[in-house]
């Protein structure tokens, strides 16, 4: 997009969604162009918007911003921030120090990296099975087949939610997660609240079921938790259950989904990652980094504080485009290259500060085996199209759907 016609785009747009509907295709010209012109911008909506590295990741640290949406003033229509005053006083993301602390330190002690690494052998079996269900075909949609199922069965797994009633979650979560999104209309937020409701009584029989009968699985494992004689309360038991659940699964789906388009955009990126296997890791990051998943988060001001000139003042609300800062050139060189090598890499599609992501570990686990094990069994890769989708979703970025071609393989034997 030319330079002028951004600025008649930004003109007109509200500067605070520049996720609207013509420009999720790509929104980094955009970015790039708030950016250089206006790092610390007031939207007309009256928060706080920042598209530099150094302005998100100082936000992200910085105590006297509160991510409890009770702390809003000034800002967004309140009917639009709706859903997030609505979903409940004990989920760890809108909770902060001390109370913060401690329902984060207790969960930590049962979501423990042993478990995620336990984790691992199930982890590529799971994805063996699913591309073995395609592989003679040549043909994919790598959202249905295997990035949405996959982190869908890892977390009902780790949380002991029983085969026969994950297909329960399938509708529930995908419209409950939308009430991360602070910008909805209402029908997606009654949907929302909801498939919400439902979740919330799953997981109440299933944590009195887990109570009468323990396993060895993450929800027994909450249970147990205990720090200096405290305990995960009830209320704080299911809403960390449900927000694992829809924090777990819409996320890892979308990096595999952006991350196979990017690749299969830049082929010569894709053919590094599958020779040399050592840049799995950095290529995952490097995904993260150049379209993840989550490209937006806020805080509110505890107190007035000045960033890049400006003051936010107490209780107007900040909103940190992670995707803007991601694609900062001073801090990322030739920030729009894909580079699956690209070390330092410290991006912040993981957030930073105390609320940096609880399933970091885990979400690069599977996302690394996912995309390793694309790449060596599934060769030949191609884009069906490319002319994709972005589904309707202001926080959390992701595709409708990835139709992509490859060289038919034999159906292993399933003896
Ligand atoms: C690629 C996948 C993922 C991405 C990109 C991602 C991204 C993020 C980001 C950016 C935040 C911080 C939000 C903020 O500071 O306002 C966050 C927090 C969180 N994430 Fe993730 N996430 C992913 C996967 C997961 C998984 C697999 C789980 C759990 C099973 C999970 C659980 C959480 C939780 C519980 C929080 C809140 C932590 C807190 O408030 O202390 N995430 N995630």
């Amino acid at each position: 997009m030319a330079v002028t016609d951004l600025a008649a785009a930004l003109a007109e747009a509200n500067l605070s969604s520049p996720m609207l509907p013509e420009n999720r295709g790509d929104p980094y010209g955009i970015y790039r162009f708030i950016r250089e012109r206006e790092p610390v911008h007031h939207a007309p909506d009256g928060s706080w918007v920042l598209t530099r590295y150094d302005h998100c990741a100082a936000l992200l640290r910085d105590p006297r911003f509160s991510t409890n949406p009770a702390r809003l003033t000034e800002g967004p229509d309140p009917a639009a921030m709706g859903p997030i005053r609505q979903v409940g006083s004990s989920l760890m993301m809108f909770l902060d120090p001390p109370d913060h602390t401690r329902l984060r330190s207790l969960v930590s002690q049962a979501f423990t990296p042993r478990m995620v690494e336990s984790l691992r052998p199930r982890i590529h079996l799971l994805v063996d099975d699913l591309l073995d269900a395609v592989v003679e075909t040549g043909e994919m949609d790598v959202l249905a087949d295997l990035a949405y199922p996959l982190p869908t069965v890892v977390i009902c797994e780790l949380l002991g939610v029983p085969a026969e009633d994950r297909d329960k979650f399938k509708g529930w979560s995908a419209d409950a997660s939308r009430l991360l999104d602070g910008y909805l209309d209402k029908a997606a937020m009654d949907k929302g609240m909801v498939a919400g409701m439902y979740l919330f009584q799953y997981f109440t029989d299933l944590v009195e079921a887990r109570r009468a009968e323990p396993r060895d699985d993450l929800l027994s494992a909450l249970l147990a938790a205990e720090a200096d004689g405290e305990h995960l309360t009830h209320a704080e038991l299911l809403s960390t259950a449900t927000l694992l659940f829809v924090a777990g699964f819409e996320t890892t789906m979308n990096l595999v989904g952006n991350g196979i388009l990017a690749l299969l955009r830049n082929p010569a990126e894709l053919a590094r990652m599958r020779d040399d296997p050592v840049l799995v890791r950095t290529g995952v990051e490097e995904l993260l980094r150049y379209d993840g998943p989550v490209h937006v988060t806020a805080r509110i001001a505890t107190e007035d504080v000045e960033i890049g000139g400006e003051i936010i003042r107490e209780g107007e609300q900040a909103v940190a485009i992670l995707g803007a800062a991601n694609r900062d050139p001073d801090q990322f060189p030739d920030p729009d290259r894909l580079d699956v090598g690209r070390t330092p890499n410290r991006h912040l599609g993981f957030g930073g500060g105390p609320h940096f992501c609880l399933g970091a570990a885990l979400a690069r686990m599977e996302g690394q085996i996912a995309f390793d094990t694309m790449l060596r069994r599934l060769p030949g890769m191609e884009l069906v199209t490319d002319a994709p989708t972005y589904r309707d979703h202001y926080v959390i970025r992701g595709l409708d759907e990835l139709r992509i071609r490859f060289t038919a393989q034999p159906a292993p034997s399933r003896a």
